[in-house]
């Protein structure tokens, strides 16, 4: 049995560049067992054409609202209906906005206004445009709407050349969003997995900050990976210049307050993962303006503590997470400071990496794609993993929690 088979995916190819590796997404939809129903956007017949997308899924594509042949039998309520999920690949930042609005002035706009399926965006657009407010209004609002993304990613334009994020997710990553859309099965299905990731911001006055160098690698590959395993995942991230994990609900703070905050909002969860370079300290007072230059004279920094957000959490009573797992970033005596901080911060787990870079083949840590972590568990118990990409180390401690919650830790 393949994943996608009996599955009804309607298929809405927006007006984009990227359409034509919509034709491809056809194809791995299509060898995962799903039937895959086409509906081409007046927009996007200019990038492909319905003869091609038509060939390719093996049934005609649907381009015209009021094309009397498909609409004698209210053809956009017969496609909503039969949809088990509607995937909008490219999702570009008009049609975006239309699906804010609720618009439904063209086939695909109706289909969507008119089905109960669950909804897969993959955006695609210009850097610019995927960061204009507008388009964050409408992705904020889409996703509270229940609407998951995949991608974008980031990389450069066809059309420009230009670097930064909107290139839309590969076919193979789209596919295998739906196909964990649909699953409802994984290791993790039916859990709720909590991650904080990236670092914090401490304000000093408008224009400065206190931050660190984590790039939120690490933390954003655990979400990816925990969501894959079919959990419902909640990801609170600091300012990092990577893309939001795809099916995962990520919320963006600064600093740590924030953050704690959001956590807070979140649970109750399953599994809590703190990844989060979180400032240990924070400015006492941020001035409202700007810090001028005094002559004769350095302005005084004094700082206070920040909460201990994996501390609070592990303490709670009623409302703890089953497992709650901190990270430990040292740069000496790893063993010593990770299993003092197990049992000061009160967790399950603490992930200890040495940061230093010493004995990591590419020497740096933050900011890399490396990791080689040791786990120390409550208990005394611990295992070291050998050096491995973070997304290695992701779906290796993903399994674990994984067989941790089965076996009734
Ligand atoms: N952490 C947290 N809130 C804080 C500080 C840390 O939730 N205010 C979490 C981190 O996300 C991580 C763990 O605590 O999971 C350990 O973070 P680390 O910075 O290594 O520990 P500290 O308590 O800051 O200890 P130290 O800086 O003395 O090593």
């Amino acid at each position: 049995m393949r994943s996608l088979d009996d599955r009804t995916i309607v298929l809405v190819i927006g007006g984009g560049i990227a359409a034509y590796k919509s034709l491809d997404l056809i194809r791995r939809l299509r060898e995962r067992g799903a039937k895959v129903r086409v509906v081409i956007t007046a927009a996007a017949a200019h990038f492909i054409t319905p003869l091609s997308a038509s060939a390719i899924a093996g049934e005609p594509a649907f381009s015209d609202l009021f094309d009397v042949n498909d609409e004698h039998d209210v053809g956009h309520i017969r496609l909503a209906r039969q949809a088990d999920l509607i995937i909008v690949a490219p999702a570009t930042a008009d049609r975006m906005a239309q699906m804010a609005y609720g618009l439904a002035g063209d086939l695909a706009g109706a289909v969507l206004l008119a089905t109960r399926a669950p909804v897969l965006l993959a955006p695609a657009m210009n850097p610019q445009m995927w960061a204009h407010p507008a388009t964050r209004r409408n992705l904020a609002q889409l996703r509270q709407d229940g609407v998951q993304t995949v991608g974008p990613n980031s990389g450069e334009m066809a059309e420009s050349g230009e670097a930064g994020i909107g290139r839309m997710a590969e076919p193979m990553e789209i596919a295998e969003a739906a196909e964990r859309l649909l699953s409802g099965n994984g290791p993790l299905a039916g859990r709720h997995v909590l991650i904080t990731s990236g670092p914090t911001h401490e304000p000093i006055d408008p224009v400065r900050y206190i931050a660190n160098r984590s790039s939120g690698k690490q933390g954003h590959a655990i979400a990816s990976a925990a969501a894959r395993a079919g959990a419902r995942v909640t990801l609170v991230s600091g300012p990092v210049s990577i893309a939001d994990p795809a099916g995962v609900a990520t919320v963006h703070v600064e600093s740590a307050r924030e953050m704690q905050k959001a956590v807070e909002n979140a649970l109750p969860a399953d599994v809590a993962i703190f990844a989060a370079a979180v400032a240990d300290w924070r400015p006492e007072s941020v001035s409202a303006q700007k810090t001028k230059k005094a002559a004769g004279g350095l302005p005084t920094l004094s700082l206070t503590e920040n909460p201990d957000i994996l501390a609070t959490v592990s303490s709670l009573g009623k409302g703890r997470p089953g497992l709650v797992i901190g990270f430990a970033a040292e740069t000496e005596k790893i063993e010593e400071h990770a299993s003092a901080k197990l049992a000061r911060k009160g967790c399950d787990w603490i992930v200890a990496n040495d940061v230093s870079g010493n004995g990591t083949s590419t020497g740096s840590v933050m900011g890399g794609n490396l990791n080689r972590v040791t786990i120390f568990q409550k208990g005394g118990d611990s295992e070291s993993w050998p050096e491995m990409d973070k997304t290695g180390v992701a779906s290796r401690l993903v399994e674990k929690i994984a067989s941790a919650l089965q076996a009734g830790k």
